[in-house]
This record gives structure tokens, sequence and C-alpha cells, in this order.
């Protein structure tokens, strides 16, 4: 049994920390949790900035819940991320760095596209395209599941609603995935030595999908269609239109918000899964009847989204605690979802939880995760692919862990199954 870190030692700044394995990371917000719910820590280092003012951890559900909640005075308009973006980074800004009224004017743009009815349209193609993902591998009798099959469906859905050509999906992928892998020497190589190189990457591939936004923009304008990018080229915001530089916004905020997430609770789902066996069987013999609850517990458990920021507007006592304008704070997502003050039995992987008012979204608020009901479904349907086509699939070794302060993430799972028979002809893009 693992010693319980000492309040004192935690340090949420310490780039070794969010190298740490999963649990001890979670003993960690688990201690914060019960003695020092707010609690103030010194900003790290970020290459290319001067240091930054410090910030303010919350790591309990209520905290977190009324932070979202009111956006008065917990603004996202200084940023959602904890440094302050330079102009260089501006791609990397978006409605999800604004106040209302003008975050309620952008995100009303797309909202019906991502909205309940609109996704269950999507049903078939999302089955079709699960479908042509497990064929890649079904024949092999073994892949690493969080690269071969559970990033394919959520890259794959969005980039088909923004009418991005299937040929270039990897293309699309393999930057999407680079402002969250940042600090991973797997994505980038000697960035442990050199942190600068993160940034460097970052910029490369937000510029890179800027570039690429601009030749799909012109494309729709030329010969518009009824995907997500010929709706924003239309888009009228206070009488004008977007701009190219909030057009590259757009496209990298969907692509990138959508893609890490989703393929995160996948998998993380297949192998909380293969270590609660009677569960999964549960969910298996009746996975239409557990499906609801089931997919919320799943978000819980995986929670991929460690902690976006707000910034208060005025002085404010929150949980006890006295913050002051101007402060920044960070709402932890992953400890608020194991609060006993919120959740029963909080360790205990349970399909069946209700309630469960997990924040894996964001809490309740203006910025509450747009693409929660895209998600849904997308999860719900590749583990329902993999149910039917695999059914015996198991874990066969430990899962790595991407290196990251933002995202709760595994590179690699590998999983083997009875090989199985292709269903479809074989889909190019993947
Ligand atoms: C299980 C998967 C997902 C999780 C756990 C997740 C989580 C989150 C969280 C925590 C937030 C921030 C909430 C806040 O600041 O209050 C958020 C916002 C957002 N998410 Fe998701 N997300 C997921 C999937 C998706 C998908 C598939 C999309 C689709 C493209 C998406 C698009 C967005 C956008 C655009 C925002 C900004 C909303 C705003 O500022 O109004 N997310 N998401």
């Amino acid at each position: 049994m693992t010693t319980e870190p000492v309040v004192d030692q935690i340090n949420l700044s310490d780039p070794g920390f969010w190298g740490l394995p999963f649990d001890d990371r979670d003993a960690a917000f688990r201690v914060l949790r019960e003695q020092r719910p707010v609690a103030f820590f010194d900003e790290p280092p970020w290459p290319f900035l001067p240091p930054g003012p410090g910030y303010w951890a919350l790591t309990r559900l209520a905290d977190v819940i009324e932070a979202s909640r009111n956006a008065a005075v917990f603004s996202s308009a200084a940023g959602s991320v904890l440094p302050d973006l330079p102009p260089e980074f501006s791609y990397l800004r978006s409605m999800i760095d604004m106040d209302n009224p003008e975050h309620g004017d952008m995100r009303r743009i797309v909202a019906r596209a991502f909205s309940p009815a609109a996704v269950r349209e999507l049903t078939g193609q999302a089955l079709t395209l699960a479908h042509e993902i497990v064929d890649t591998v079904i024949e092999n009798g073994e892949c690493d599941l969080a690269t071969q099959v559970a990033t394919s469906l959520p890259i794959g859905l969005i980039c088909q609603l923004l009418g991005v050509p299937r040929a270039d999906w990897d293309w699309v992928r393999d930057r999407a995935l680079v402002p969250y892998g940042r600090d991973d020497p797997e994505y980038v190589p000697r960035v442990l030595d050199e942190p600068e190189r993160g940034a460097l990457a970052v910029l490369e591939a937000v510029d890179e999908m800027a570039a690429y936004m601009k030749e799909l923009a012109d494309s729709r304008r030329a010969r518009p269609g009824d995907d997500l990018t010929s709706r924003l080229v239309r888009a009228e915001v206070d009488g004008r239109h977007l701009t190219e530089e909030e057009l590259a916004q757009w496209f990298i905020l969907l692509v990138v918000a959508g893609a890490e997430t989703s393929r995160q609770v996948i998998t993380h789902g297949v192998l909380t899964l293969d270590r609660h066996p009677a569960q999964r069987l549960a969910w298996q013999q009746d996975f239409a009847g557990l499906g609801s609850t089931a997919v919320e517990e799943v978000v819980r458990w995986s929670s991929p989204v460690i902690s976006f920021r707000r910034t208060l507007t005025r002085d404010y006592v929150l949980g006890g605690q006295p913050l002051a304008a101007g402060d920044k704070v960070l709402l932890f997502y992953p400890s608020a979802n194991r609060d006993h003050r919120g959740f029963a039995d909080p360790y205990r992987f349970d399909l069946r939880r209700s309630p469960n008012p997990h924040v894996g979204y964001g809490g309740p608020g203006p910025h509450y995760c747009l693409g929660a009901h895209l998600a849904r479904h997308e999860i719900r349907t590749m583990l329902g692919v993999l149910f039917e086509r695999m059914p015996d699939l198991e874990v066969t070794g430990e899962p790595q862990w991407l290196r990251s302060s933002a995202i709760n993430g595994i590179k690699h799972l590998p999983v083997r199954f009875r090989p199985g028979r292709r269903r479809a002809p074989r889909a190019s893009g993947w």
C-alpha cells in the first residue's frame, strides 16, 4: 500500500507530478480535497513567457460547480488554459476563452449541429465507421486499442461534420493530438530537456491546421454545402462574417476538443471494464438497458480533461478561502469526480450509478461541453461494436500514460481478441 502524500509536499506545478502513474496523482488530489481544497500553487515556468502569478487549485465538486456556474465572477475571457497565451498562439483562443454575450453569439452558430436530435441523425454513419475501424484490426487478433481503434471514430465524425475529405482525416488527427501531447517525448522528441520544443510543436501544428481551414473555407465559399464549415463561412456575428482567424480558431477548437477526449474515454472504458469483469459482463448482456448510466460512469471514472481555468472578476470567497480579483483558478475535474461529498463510494466503478452528477464535461454553466451528446454517442457506439465483434477482448499489458497536465491520457493499450472476419471493403484513410 502506498503511503499518503503529505499535503505540504504536493506540488501540482512540478512537471514531474504529471509523469506519475494515475493512482499516485489521484492520491495527491485526495489529500488536497480533504486537507486543502482550495490550494495555492506557484505557476510552473512556461517556455518563452514571463513567470505567471500562480493559481488556486479547486479540487472539490461543489467548488468546481460553483465556479463553472458563476461565470460573472469566474471569467473565461482571460483564457481557459493556465498561461496567458501570447499573440503567436492566437489560433488556440476561441469561444472557450470568451464570456457572454460574445461567447453565446459564437456558440449559437454551431449549437444546433451538436443537439441530441442532430447527433441521433449521425447514428448510421457512426455505426458504419465503427465497423470499418474494427475491420482494420479484426483479422490480426491483437492491436493497440488507443492508437488503432479509439481515436478513429471521434476524429472521423468531427471531420465529417466539418466537411474534411476522408483522405485528410489522418493528417488532421496527427495535428489535433499535438496540443495535448506537447509535453510527452513520444509526440515531441527531447521535450523533457528542452521544454520549448513542445511550444514550437504546438505552434507548427496549429499554423498548419489554420492554413488547412483557410483552404477548406475558400472551397465552401465557392461551393457551399451543408457541413459545419459552410455554416461557419455563412455565419454573421454583429452584422459581419467571421474572419480567417476566427474560422481557424473554430476548426482547431473542434478537432482538438473532439479528438483526444472521446478517444480517452473509449480507451479508459476498455481498460476499466477489463479490470471489472462482472460489470463488463452485465453491460455486455444488457447493452441498451445499462447504456445511459454506464456511459456516464465511464466518463466520470476516466475524466479525460484534467482542468480548465477561470479568472476572478472581483474579490470572492470560495469554499471558505478568500480569493482576489485577478486571481487564476484551475478547476480539477478528475478530483471533483471522486469527491465523496458528491458521489456515494466514489472509488467504486458502478455502471448503474445514479444519480451521477459528474463534471467530466465541465460543470453546469455557459461553457459546458458543446460536444457532450456527440461524445456520448461515440463512446456508446464504439464500445457497442467492440462488444459485438470482439466479445472476448482482453487487455494484455499495462497502459502507457500520456505525460500531460491537461489530459488524463492513455497513449497505448495492448489488447487481444479472437481473430474475426472483416465486414466492409477496406476503408481508405485509416
Ligand atoms: C468524453 C468526451 C469529452 C469530454 C470529457 C469533454 C470535456 C469538456 C470540458 C471539461 C469542457 C470545458 C467545460 C468548461 O470549461 O466549463 C469542454 C468544452 C468543450 N468541448 Fe468537450 N469534451 C468531450 C468531447 C467533446 C467533443 C466530441 C467535442 C466536439 C467537437 C467537444 C467540444 C467542446 C467545445 C467546443 C467546448 C467549449 C464549449 C464552450 O466554451 O462553450 N467536446 N469539453
